[in-house]
């Protein structure tokens, strides 16, 4: 899928991570996925998270859902906003939204957010510190862009929504159904509802912080590490000063703790473990109850079914050098063993699509490997059959 009005190699050289810019009827004749009312029932489950933010003469408050169904109608009608998180999950239609994002590695997408405000809605200026593209999905939001920010820049007295103290709009636009405006990190930003019909749908993207990449790294490798590994300093000279800490030690402290960022095979497979985590472990059902069977499989796939990938999954692969023509498949976080020779072009077709359908895969059903590696992922619910969708 193509966004209108956009040129993607100028974009991906020009704009992305650097500057914000507004993208006029991207989505032409854009069929609002979702209602206000739609989003209010997902507001009032448990497991999904969402918030809503009012404000009253710049006095801003916030809940976390589930939100009391009943508390809608105390709401008045004006200058609040509802926000929800990880809708893709939820909502096959919004799921669809992503695949207009495919330029930009799966891996790095996060989830679509949706908000509903009303006239005056807003969660108030502030910056994020991922890239966005906020797509206008219903009424109006005025857009108000600033420039770029840091931990530097006072905030209100307001931990929780993080406003900045300080904002001064550089530029302003009023988006309507299917306009498009992306945002990079770090820049400001305040979007106000124009009138009760306003939808947002933010395209979220994944930018872990170095601390967590280091946190989650440093776990990933702790746990393959045995007591018996210590600092050690064969040949050590006689120095000195018995106080001090001398530069071969630092270096050998240094030496110890690159040798494992620099096993490049190790952290390859990690990073791909780390980066296809889910949002919220533990989304997929396991399909315990219903097994398939090889039989089973090959006989949908003959009936022409749509193989359909769980939207809370995240599949990604890396054609990796060593052991030469591997390639390594992740799915939620765990790596395959092995990917052989012959599953190799289906791995990549499963992680580049959400939705494949038979005739596709036909090619693979001759092949153990590849029809062991299907049923392994329609048996943990990663993988399911659509018969009704006309692909
Ligand atoms: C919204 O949809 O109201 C807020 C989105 C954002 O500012 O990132
Ligand atoms: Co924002």
């Amino acid at each position: 899928m193509a966004i209108h009005n956009l040129d993607i190699a100028d974009f991906l050289a020009n704009t992305w991570q650097t500057k914000p810019r507004l993208i006029r009827n991207a989505f032409p004749n854009f069929i609002n996925p979702m209602s206000p009312e739609d989003l209010a029932g997902l507001a009032c489950e448990a497991e999904i998270e969402s918030r809503l933010i009012t404000e009253a003469n710049g006095k801003w408050q916030t809940s976390h859902g589930p939100i009391a169904e009943t508390t809608f109608n105390t709401l008045s009608d004006s200058n609040w906003t509802l926000l929800v998180q990880a809708v893709d999950h939820w909502v096959p239609e919004v799921a669809d939204l992503l695949d207009n994002f495919r330029f930009i590695p799966s891996w790095r997408i996060d989830d679509v957010m949706v908000s509903y405000a009303t006239r005056g809605g807003s969660v108030g200026p502030h910056y994020d510190n991922y890239d966005v593209f906020l797509v206008q999905g219903a009424g109006q939001r005025r857009w108000q862009v600033g420039g770029p920010c840091s931990a530097a820049n006072s905030l209100q007295n307001n931990p929780e929504l993080r406003l900045l103290a300080d904002f001064v709009a550089e530029e302003e636009w009023v988006l309507e159904a299917g306009d498009m405006l992306y945002i990079p990190p770090g820049i400001s930003h305040w979007g106000t509802a124009m009138d009760n019909d306003c939808m947002t749908y933010s395209i979220g993207f994944r930018a872990p912080s170095h601390s967590e990449m280091l946190s989650d790294f440093c776990d990933d490798t702790l746990a393959g590490l045995t007591e018996e590994l210590r600092y050690a300093d064969p040949g050590l000279q006689e120095q000195g000063h018995s106080g001090e800490i001398m530069p071969a030690a630092i270096s050998n402290a240094q030496r110890i703790l690159q040798n494992y960022v620099n096993d490049e095979q190790r952290l390859t497979e990690w990073f791909g473990r780390y980066v296809t985590q889910q949002k919220y472990p533990a989304e997929t059902a396991d399909n315990t109850d219903e097994k398939f069977q090889q039989g089973d499989l090959v006989q949908l796939l003959k009936d022409d079914g749509v193989i359909l990938r769980d939207p809370t999954v995240r599949i990604a692969f890396i054609d990796a050098e060593s052991p030469s023509n591997s390639l390594l498949f992740f799915v939620n976080g765990v790596c395959f063993e092995s990917v052989g020779d012959s599953c190799i072009a289906l791995s990549k077709l499963l992680a580049d699509n959400t939705r494949i359908c038979s005739g596709q895969i036909m090619p693979w059903l001759g092949d153990t490997e590849s029809v062991q590696l299907l049923l392994r992922l329609v048996n943990q619910g990663v993988l399911y059959f659509d018969e009704e969708i006309d692909y």
